[in-house]
């Protein structure tokens, strides 16, 4: 009998215009760019304009990865759409990211998994599609994490950017998609990664507001130290689950969440530097978006190319971890082949400083 499989199809990324540097930093907080780049590789990372939200950018990434798999939106069975950063906490974003997408025949919910929910979410489309429930399946990684960011909290606030990324999965009889799979989750450690409000626990309050309760707090040293344990030993079960080792793998796609973490996977995996997608330096951390804007990014310049064994890794809020090994299909090939890779990555790319001299970044207060 002949199984069904999930192939990758289409793919896309959108990162707003807006290009703030390390130097553009400093001059709202008390930092450096010699800090920032060596203690994470950071260079660069894009806010969004004060009108710009998460759907916004989710929409513009699925529709380009619709737009290359040469997908109608209407022939869509499903939008998954993993982030921590939803446009609001009702209605759920991903119903905003079908309609937006006019994906009018597609059910539609939000992985709310932290940095890992692209990796939950791909695994949880491919479910969909063995089991022979959905033909097509959009999966979007998306975030805005700089309008929850603490500026009077250097730890944190130099680490995080806005983006987006989105892969088009379809049902295939060719033996491809997810290979082996590993979902964790230690929720002993909640604390370590958290915006404490608005929720169920922490409604909004002026005490809340008054104590910054509404940004995004991190025990650095804690998620370093659970990400350097987790990415090796989770990446090392997935290939021994699936029966292969290192060699048989063709790229690895890490959350990009700080170069010093990935470089330390790498070496205790020995994986030679050009089998390790990093753009930590040009998004810093984008959450749940890191993952397919690296695999979209590595799929226009040809490192990841069909056929090809990857195997991508996540780590973040919960705490929790996923990875999975994925194996690429054919590819689908767009008009958008012919030469429009420049605008893919949004913008022009060129890292203009955006900060005026009273420390204002589009709306950002310093
Ligand atoms: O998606 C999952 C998300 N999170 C992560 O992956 C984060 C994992 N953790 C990390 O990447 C690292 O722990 C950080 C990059 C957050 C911090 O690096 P670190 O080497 O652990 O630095 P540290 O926290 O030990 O801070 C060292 C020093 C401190 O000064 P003292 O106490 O030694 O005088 C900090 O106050 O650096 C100071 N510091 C800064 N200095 C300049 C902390 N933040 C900054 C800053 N600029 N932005």
């Amino acid at each position: 009998m002949t199984r069904t499989h999930a192939s990758l199809i289409g793919w896309g990324h959108f990162a707003p215009e807006t290009v703030v540097t390390n130097d553009d930093l400093a001059k709202m907080v008390d930092t450096s760019d010699e800090w920032i780049r060596s203690r994470s590789g950071i260079e660069q990372r894009h806010f969004v304009t004060e009108d710009q939200a998460t759907s916004d950018l989710s929409i513009e990434a699925g529709r380009r990865a619709l737009d290359r798999a040469g997908v109608d939106p209407e022939d869509v069975d499903l939008v998954i759409v993993a982030t921590s950063s939803p446009d609001y906490l009702t209605p759920p974003v991903s119903s905003q990211v079908q309609h937006g997408l006019g994906c009018t025949n597609a059910g539609a919910f939000t992985m709310m998994v932290g940095c890992t929910g692209f990796v939950y979410g791909l695994v949880t489309a491919d479910q969909f599609i063995q089991t022979g429930a959905y033909k097509t399946v959009l999966v979007v990684g998306a975030e805005v994490i700089s309008k929850n960011l603490d500026f009077e909290d250097r730890t944190t606030c130099v680490l995080f950017g806005d983006g987006a990324g989105a892969v088009v999965l379809q049902a295939t009889d060719a033996p491809c998609g997810v290979r082996s799979f590993e979902l964790g989750s230690d929720g002993s450690q909640a604390e370590a990664l958290i915006a404490p409000c608005p929720g169920t626990r922490n409604p909004v309050s002026q005490y809340a507001i008054d104590n910054r309760t509404h940004y995004l707090r991190m025990d650095g040293k804690a998620v370093f130290r659970f990400a350097t344990r987790t990415m090796t030993e989770s990446l090392e079960r997935v290939m021994g689950k699936a029966g292969v080792g290192v060699p048989d793998v063709d790229l690895f796609i890490p959350h990009q969440a700080n170069a010093r973490i990935i470089e330390y996977a790498a070496k205790q995996l020995g994986l030679p530097p050009e089998k390790v997608v990093m753009n930590v330096a040009d998004y810093g951390n984008t959450s749940a978006a890191t993952i397919p804007i690296a695999l979209s990014e590595a799929l226009d310049a040809g490192r990841a190319k069909a056929g090809d064994t990857l195997a991508m890794v996540g780590f973040g809020a919960g705490l929790t971890w996923a990875a999975c090994l994925f194996d690429l299909g054919p590819l689908a090939v767009s008009p958008s082949d012919a030469g429009e890779e420049a605008d893919r990555a949004g913008g022009d790319g060129a890292p203009d400083s955006v900060i005026d001299d009273r420390g204002v970044v589009d709306g950002l207060i310093a």
